[in-house]
């Protein structure tokens, strides 16, 4: 039986229970990536609520990268010791942190401005920059202390619309079947491996993209299995359109989760899934039903940051989380509600 309030080992990162913090990107990062008084504040808090692990918002490994505000940033030495603060506050709670490395989208400079370009404009040596822009970032993790990265390839970040059939229409080695498509994956995991030895990789990955002509469930099952062949850590379920409204506990929770648990038969490595989980008893029966091993949880930390703490100490707590998504345009993205129980 597996229980959430036991101690886990995902690899090499050992958890005092089997609760993920899923990334929740704050928006209040400098436009350099230097990170907040803020930003240390909340993350402290999430810590000390109880979580197993967490894993930060998303971390851009570029500067050039006007996908969204207030990123953090893995984009220059000079930001490692601030980072490294963050996994000092993270770590003084006994609770290991992943950076989520992220591109929102490729920008090529030309005449002194920066313009987006897709994958199918983008030339080889392009594409091979990028892959060393996510390997240099996770060199500057592994100097802060992260004890992993994960690379994000869901929701239509610049990695997912990259292995997305509906994108990425190449005719080159980086582009036709699900292999070459998901070549950009493998070698910027197989370069983290080489240069920053020491830390768990693990990916976000759509299960659909729910686009027409985009990744469907088989295709990404299929890259799943190319993931875990290349060795990854453990691999994080998600899908476009990821935070779910109408969320009611015991009625519609964790809505990935059936497709988890079929990448969780087809792989070695540790499945985790994203998704509307509200309740303690939901997330035990979906982990003994099932072969995955851990659950992440955004919005449900959002409202509650010790949800954790108080679910292992009453195991009918629900969270209040009402999935109403207002926290994506607070300020912040603080819950509205909170402060106001
Ligand atoms: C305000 C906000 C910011 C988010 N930022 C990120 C992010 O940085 N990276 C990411 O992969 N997902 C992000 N998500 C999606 C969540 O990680 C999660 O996949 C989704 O909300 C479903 O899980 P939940 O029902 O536990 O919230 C964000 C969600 C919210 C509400
Ligand atoms: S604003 Fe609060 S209640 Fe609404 S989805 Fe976000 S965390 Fe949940």
């Amino acid at each position: 039986m597996k229980k959430i309030f036991e101690s886990v080992t995902m690899n090499n990162i050992a958890l005092k229970n089997r609760l993920v913090r899923s990334a929740t990107w704050e928006g209040i990062a400098n436009p350099d990536g230097s990170v907040t008084a803020e930003a240390y504040e909340i993350y402290e808090e999430l810590a000390k609520g109880g979580i197993g692990a967490i894993i930060t918002g998303f971390t851009s490994v570029a500067l050039h990268d006007y996908y969204f505000e207030g990123m953090m940033r893995l984009c220059d030495d000079a930001l490692i010791p601030q980072y490294k603060k963050l996994v000092d506050i993270i770590h003084a709670e006994g609770t290991p942190v992943i950076t989520q490395l992220a591109l929102g989208a490729y920008y090529r400079e030309m005449d002194g401005r920066f313009q987006q370009v897709e994958p199918d404009d983008m030339t080889e040596e392009e594409i091979r920059y990028v892959i060393r822009q996510f390997i240099d970032a996770a060199v500057r993790a592994e100097k802060a202390g992260f004890d992993g990265v994960q690379i994000h390839a869901a929701h239509f970040f610049f990695l997912s619309r990259f292995i997305s059939p509906a994108v990425n229409h190449r005719t080159d080695s980086y582009g036709g079947t699900a292999e070459n498509r998901s070549r950009i994956l493998t070698e910027i995991m197989e370069g983290i491996r080489k240069e920053a030895p020491s830390l768990h990789i693990t990916i976000k990955i759509n299960s659909n993209d729910f686009t027409y002509g985009g990744l469907d469930e088989s295709e990404s099952l299929a890259i799943c299995k190319l993931l875990d062949q290349a060795e990854i850590d453990s691999i994080e379920v998600s899908g476009n359109g990821t935070s779910v409204g109408g969320i009611k506990a015991h009625v519609n929770e964790g809505y990935f989760a059936p497709f988890a648990a079929s990448v969780a038969e087809a792989v070695s490595c540790p499945v985790i899934v994203v998704g509307g989980f509200r309740s303690l008893d939901t997330m035990e029966d979906i982990l003994n039903k099932t072969r995955i091993e851990l659950i992440s949880l955004s919005r449900p930390l959002l409202r509650e940051p010790d949800i954790p703490n108080k679910m292992k100490a009453d195991t009918t707590v629900i969270s209040k989380c009402v999935s109403c998504n207002a926290c994506y345009s607070s300020p912040s993205h603080k819950c509205i509600f909170r402060g106001r129980d």
